[in-house]
């Protein structure tokens, strides 16, 4: 009988086809690029994505024998799981594998951007030693305005907490009495973009949240804040934040994400107080390995046709 067939589409742990073992033939591609994709997709049984390769209806009418789509990592918005679901086709994902690494990252860039780390490093290695021109503010005392308390935002929250921040949140689909039991109050969307001087945002990239952070909401902020997007691109307006940062409305940025990646150039990274990478918050070995093994594990198990637990 001949092995099924694992598409990897991405760069994965290799850790991940430790996992899937001697039973599968395991072959790779470029799910970045289209015909590629459409091409490689055509006779595999399985595939395993992270976030570059798009799996939506045209790929899955071009997969005739495939089974499982296995997302290593956390966000769908790559899949369309209606359309998969419709041609039989299970979507598994790993949705507690990256998120310690996504909110280390979170914490990263906010830190980044509070205290000017990414500008001073690139000046001083340009031979500029500019103590007062890279002065930044503590973050003891400020408050941190959480947008999405799941997983990854409380994560955040209790890793701010400890340097002194207050958090405030806005989740529409989180009770007040949990949060509160996390040290966080709940607050309206519009409260929290008045009241804090940081905002992280950890939301899924749904129609409703996609530019949820745009032009209006970022004539409500203090013009002292500072604003992390290690989420999704989108969730955040780009063309919006830049004009708030031209114009003074927003004192800088920590962005991981951005509406259209791979993205090498953006009027964003023309900011100094802007610190921008790209898209690696689940980039450790640890998440990676996690990820990889979690939906291996989910891959042989569907393909065995046996029940696949929650990850
Ligand atoms: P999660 O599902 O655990 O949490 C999302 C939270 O957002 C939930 O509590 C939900 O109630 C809330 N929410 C949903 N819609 C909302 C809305 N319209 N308004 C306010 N709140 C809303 O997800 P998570 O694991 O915390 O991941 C958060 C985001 O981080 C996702 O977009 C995920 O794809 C992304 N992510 C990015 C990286 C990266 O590499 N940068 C890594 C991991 C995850
Ligand atoms: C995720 O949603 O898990 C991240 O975007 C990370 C990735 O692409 O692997």
């Amino acid at each position: 009988m001949s092995k099924s067939v694992v598409l990897i589409a991405e760069e994965l742990s290799p850790a991940t086809v430790d996992a899937l073992g001697p039973d599968f033939e395991i072959r790779h591609c470029n799910g970045a690029d289209r015909t590629e994709l459409l091409t490689a997709i055509a006779d595999v049984d399985a595939i395993l994505i992270r976030s570059a390769t798009k799996v939506d209806a045209e790929a899955l009418a071009a997969a005739r024998k495939l089974k499982v789509v296995a997302r290593a990592g956390v966000g769908l918005d790559n899949v369309d799981v209606a359309a998969a679901t419709k041609a039989g086709v299970m979507v598994v994902n790993a949705p507690t594998s990256n998120i310690v690494t996504a909110a280390e990252l979170a914490c990263g860039l906010l830190i980044s951007v509070a205290r000017n780390i990414a500008p001073a490093n690139t000046a001083l290695k340009q031979g500029e030693w500019k103590r007062n021109k890279y002065t930044g503010v503590e973050l003891s005392e400020k408050t941190l305005g959480v947008v999405g308390l799941g997983r990854i935002g409380v994560l955040v929250a209790q890793r701010m907490s400890a340097f002194g921040m207050k958090i405030v949140a806005y989740d529409p689909y989180i009770q007040a009495a949990r949060a509160a039991q996390m040290g966080v109050k709940l607050v309206s969307l519009e409260e929290l973009l008045e009241v804090s001087d940081f905002i992280t945002v950890h939301l899924p990239k749904t129609p409703e949240t996609i530019g949820l952070i745009g032009d209006e909401a970022l004539h409500k902020v203090k013009p002292s804040v500072r604003i992390v997007n290690a989420a999704r691109g989108g969730i955040v307006d780009e063309e919006a934040l830049a004009s708030a940062l031209r114009e003074g409305r927003v004192a800088g940025a920590g962005l991981d994400v951005y509406a259209k990646e791979p993205c090498t150039d953006s009027p964003l990274f023309a900011f100094d107080n802007v610190v921008a990478t790209p898209h690696l918050g689940a980039s450790t070995d640890e998440a990676q390995e996690k990820a990889g093994i979690a939906v291996a594990r989910s891959v042989r198990l569907a393909l065995a046709g046996e029940l696949v637990p929650d990850a």
